[in-house]
């Protein structure tokens, strides 16, 4: 059982939560622990589109003997002028627990904050814990366990990249990160990891950044809401791409939490080879957050 209320980002979790999270999800993988959560039904919603969230959270629940409902900007009143602090209360009136996906980090927090059941953060434009949750149980499934696990951020400083930092802080894992200067991760971010025990080193050049890595993690350049900053983003991160040239400099395994844009952050060939663990950690979301859910709310 976690000493938390909410899952508002990765660094919620003490060291000691993340491990028995991980723990926890090993046990569900594996059938060691068939811990139910029957009757429980989740509230889903969502602001921004979702393929691996929405049917991991889904099927998590359903397996978990529970139910979730999917709650689309269309679907209810929030996308039509209600006002944020009234659907949370209304909405943890009725369900056992809600995750959120949504552009706005603050609108997460406030939705916490009115809610009576747990809310677990399922991607702000800030930050993204479930997926961090799934690469650390990638990690340690691949490495068995952190130690000495070198780690690699090659690309934007994004919401998967900020929520990576924190994670591999808290997990002992040394992280070097590798952005554009103007797209690096938040200041905030760096002292809360620096707080943690475990500030990433940045380095500027990407092969530099990769030569002694294990791991190798990438994610999209324009995100979900940066549309429109396509042009000026495509353009500030040429040479950060993730290919096989950049791989011959290293025997680093890749991670992506998808979706990819082939072509843009990683190319088509890295993506089909061998030497990728994206298809482990889409899977995992599903266990790390089953793991996640049972011991937030048996
Ligand atoms: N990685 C991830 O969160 O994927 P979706 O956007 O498909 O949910
Ligand atoms: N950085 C990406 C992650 C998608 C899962 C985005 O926010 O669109």
């Amino acid at each position: 059982m976690l000493d938390v209320d909410h899952l508002v980002d990765i660094d919620t979790l003490s060291p000691e939560d993340l491990e028995t999270v991980l723990d926890r999800a090993e046990a569900q993988k594996s059938g060691a622990d068939d811990t139910q959560l029957p009757q429980t039904t989740m509230g889903m919603l969502f602001e921004k589109p979702s393929t691996r969230t929405r049917i991991s959270f889904e099927t998590g629940m359903t397996e978990l003997g529970g139910h979730a409902i999917f709650l689309g900007p269309e679907d209810i009143q929030l996308g039509h002028g209600e006002p944020l602090k009234d659907t949370s209360r209304v909405l943890s009136r009725y369900v056992d627990v809600v995750m959120a996906r949504l552009f706005d980090h603050a609108d997460l927090l406030e939705i916490a904050t009115y809610s009576d059941v747990p809310v677990v953060n399922g991607l702000t434009d800030e930050a993204h814990p479930c997926q961090t949750l799934a690469d650390l149980l990638t990690i340690r499934e691949a490495f068995d366990g952190f130690d000495d696990v070198q780690a690699t951020w090659v690309g934007d400083g994004n919401n998967v990249g900020q929520s990576f930092v924190l994670g591999c802080a808290l997990a002992g894992i040394d992280l070097t990160v590798c952005t554009p200067p103007e797209y690096g991760m938040s200041d905030a971010v760096l002292k809360r990891a620096d707080e943690l025990g475990h500030a990433p080193e940045v380095v500027e050049d990407p092969v530099e950044a990769v030569s002694d890595a294990d791991v190798l993690y990438t994610d999209v350049w324009v995100s979900m809401g940066q549309e429109d900053r396509r042009a000026e983003k495509l353009a500030a991160f040429d040479g950060y791409q993730v290919n096989m040239d950049l791989l011959s400099e290293t025997d680093a395994v890749v991670m992506h939490c998808l979706p990819a844009h082939r072509g843009e952050e990683i190319t088509d060939d890295v993506l089909e080879s061998d030497r990728v663990l994206v298809w482990d950690q889409a899977e995992n979301r599903l266990h790390a957050q089953k793991g996640l859910l049972v011991e937030l709310m048996e």
